[in-house]
């Protein structure tokens, strides 16, 4: 929990990795490296989606909004990145940042890959949709890593939905009804890790 990196682990790219697999002994040398991480004051969340354009960033701005409401921005980090490093480097989508900013939410992250040491680095790492959930699982470097893991839905107490749907290629209601989750998912979240950090 609440670790931070103080060795650097050397990872090329989001490449599926199993902890049992036979990988030349990077699993080993990975499993040490987690010794060089140290306990640190602050909840680290890593919000992750395909592209990291569209979904994520939206979900890092508003969780980070309502950290800093709350007067919690020492205790709680939040960041963002996508299993897909198509859109490396990449501010959010247009769309997303006009939709995001008519609610007050500006939108500034830089799109970045899943790395590995991400799975070490964060607290909580939590998915969009099922498919980001398997390329996740596929990429966690051991079963401590995978049960990091979280969809977002599971914070959206009032929704039936099981996912957050892909509004890359939606019109503009698809932009809405995903602010709309990532709104409540944000508050269900942040009141479960409230509680885990409370003291
Ligand atoms: P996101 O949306 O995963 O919420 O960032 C998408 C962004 C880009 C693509 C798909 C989804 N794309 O196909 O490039």
């Amino acid at each position: 929990m609440r670790a931070f990196l103080l060795g650097f682990v050397t990872f090329a790219g989001p490449q599926p990795v199993s902890a049992d697999s036979a990988d030349g002994g990077r699993g080993v040398i990975n499993n040490f490296l987690q010794y060089l991480f140290i306990m640190s004051d602050t909840y680290k969340v890593l919000f992750v989606c395909l592209g990291n354009i569209c979904r994520s960033p939206a979900a890092e701005e508003i969780l980070r909004h309502m950290v800093q409401e709350q007067g919690l921005q020492q205790r709680i980090e939040v960041d963002s990145a996508g299993t897909y490093a198509g859109h490396r480097g990449e501010l959010p989508d247009p769309r997303m940042r006009v939709a995001a900013a008519r609610r007050g939410y500006e939108l500034m992250h830089r799109a970045r890959p899943v790395r590995r040491e991400d799975f070490y680095e964060f607290d909580r790492i939590v998915v969009m949709d099922d498919t980001n959930y398997e390329n996740m699982h596929r990429l966690a470097p051991s079963r401590d890593c995978a049960e990091k893991i979280f969809r977002m839905t599971e914070f959206c107490p009032h929704s039936e939905r099981t996912y957050v749907p892909d509004p890359y290629y939606e019109g503009h209601e698809g932009f809405e009804l995903v602010l709309d989750l990532l709104e409540e998912g944000c508050a269900g979240l942040l009141e479960e890790i409230r509680s885990q950090i409370r003291n």
